[in-house]
């Protein structure tokens, strides 16, 4: 009897969920048979989802589990009528397997969402960039190749979005970046993957740029550059329990290319871990940037087998050693560094590289214990121009005491 009470219950709660309506990309047309050209079906579910009246509070776009999608460059564009909209991604989605899939079309993206309020992308499927191809043409590792390109599409990218949330989705094989944030207000990541070769160019996990109140938690992240990187006019970015490897760590920076005038400040990035990374916790900036990146904190991280588990590099340059001194750069200070324990495969375990023209300044180096992973390689702590105060840091001193 009471089970009855109970299942009666139930049914009114969910009859009473009309608020939300479903437009499957099925029913638009889809074949999820991994080679037919979903894309205009997935283009219709979205239109419809995204035009449909405020009386369905929450349209969802339903890409179901059990099919492959193949699915060209697309763009979702807002602004929409509801502003909680779901994209939820279930199946998998392909992209074209080679750059002529782009022929005509804009190589910097594949997937992306543009001008979106309160948008959540979640499902636990997977999106799957095939980037094997592009790789194999990048300039990066094939100078020499005619036709070769520096620019590849990002798999998922968020332009001008406000209050969009991100998780339980696996990406795998981006030809380039794997998510972008661009001009993005209140962004939540959590519990994404990112599958892609150590060795994969320009394969970032999340970029961020220009890009304001994120926050990225419970993450795995494997892949060819950044597991994370922060870029120019970022404010307000909150990481924690990350784990990053391979690839080149969490990065703030690159910032100031081409004489930007960077505002970067409030990054917490904490609990998370590194295996086998080239970096750990990273600021690079370029010496042609003006501006500042202040109040950065970086605790409570584990590195296993880094290369550079610490780094500021402020005369940051494509080809190491090949950029003049300038007398501009980007100026970095209120950086903590603390509670940084495990170990390096290089001498470098804490390199702080400032310029001479503008010093880094009130840095903060405490509870950092680094051993060598190699017996013959000790580790080392080498910083110039880099101004603060440490405690209990194991390779050291290094900073200059003011
Ligand atoms: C975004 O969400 C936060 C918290 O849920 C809310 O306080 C804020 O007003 C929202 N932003 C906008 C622009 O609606
Ligand atoms: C995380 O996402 C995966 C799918 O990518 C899902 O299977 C898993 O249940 C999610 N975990 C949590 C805690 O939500
Ligand atoms: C520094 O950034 C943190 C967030 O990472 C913020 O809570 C704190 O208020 C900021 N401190 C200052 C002095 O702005
Ligand atoms: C980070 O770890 C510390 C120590 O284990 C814990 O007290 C804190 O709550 C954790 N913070 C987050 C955001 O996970
Ligand atoms: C710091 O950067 C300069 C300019 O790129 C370079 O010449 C120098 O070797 C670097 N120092 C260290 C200790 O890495
Ligand atoms: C490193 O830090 C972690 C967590 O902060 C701690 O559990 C571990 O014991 C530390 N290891 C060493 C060798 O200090």
């Amino acid at each position: 009897m009471e089970v009855f009470v109970f299942l009666f219950i139930l049914g009114l709660i969910s009859s009473s969920r009309v608020s939300c309506k479903s437009f499957n990309v099925i029913d638009y047309g889809a074949k999820g048979d991994g080679m037919t050209d979903d894309s205009q079906a997935f283009l219709n579910a979205w239109k419809d989802a995204c035009s449909s009246t405020p009386v369905h509070k929450s349209p969802q776009v339903i890409i179901p589990a059990g099919s492959t999608f193949l699915v060209k460059p697309v763009q979702f564009n807002g602004p929409c009528k509801s502003q909680h909209i779901h994209f939820i991604v279930s199946g998998t989605v392909v992209a074209p397997g080679s750059p002529p899939g782009w022929n005509g079309l804009d190589t910097s993206q594949w997937l992306s969402f543009n001008g979106v309020y309160g948008l959540i992308v979640n499902g636990g499927g997977v999106i799957d960039g095939q980037g094997k191809k592009w790789w194999d043409q990048s300039c990066r590792d094939h100078p020499n190749m005619e036709g070769c390109t520096d620019l590849a599409p990002t798999a998922m990218k968020f332009m001008f979005c406000i209050n969009t949330t991100l998780s339980n989705i696996h990406f795998v094989s981006s030809p380039q970046a794997h998510v972008q944030l661009f001009v993005c207000n209140g962004f939540n990541i959590n519990n994404l993957t990112v599958q892609s070769p150590g060795d994969s160019p320009n394969t970032d996990g999340v970029h961020i740029h220009a890009s304001k109140h994120v926050v990225i938690t419970h993450s795995k992240i494997s892949c060819g550059d950044d597991c994370i990187s922060i870029g120019d006019f970022t404010n307000d970015v909150e990481i924690n329990n990350v784990q990053c490897g391979p690839g080149h760590g969490i990065s703030v920076g690159s910032l100031g290319k081409s004489g930007n005038f960077v505002q970067v400040e409030n990054i917490h990035i904490s609990n998370s871990t590194f295996y086998g990374t080239t970096n750990g916790a990273r600021i690079k900036t370029w010496q042609t940037g003006r501006g500042y990146a202040r109040n950065i904190t970086f605790e409570n991280l584990q590195v296993f087998s880094v290369d550079n588990p610490i780094i500021i590099d402020q005369n940051y340059c494509s080809y190491p050693g090949t950029c003049k001194e300038q007398g501009t750069g980007v100026q970095i200070s209120d950086v903590v560094f603390q509670r940084i324990n495990g170990t390096a495969t290089t001498e470098a375990a804490i390199s702080l590289n400032c310029s001479k023209a503008v010093p880094c300044l009130g840095i903060k180096l405490d509870s950092i214990d680094i051993t060598p992973q190699i017996p013959s390689v000790p580790v080392a702590a080498c910083c110039s121009n880099a101004h603060g105060e440490e405690t209990s840091v194991e390779p050291g001193p290094c900073l200059k005491q003011d």
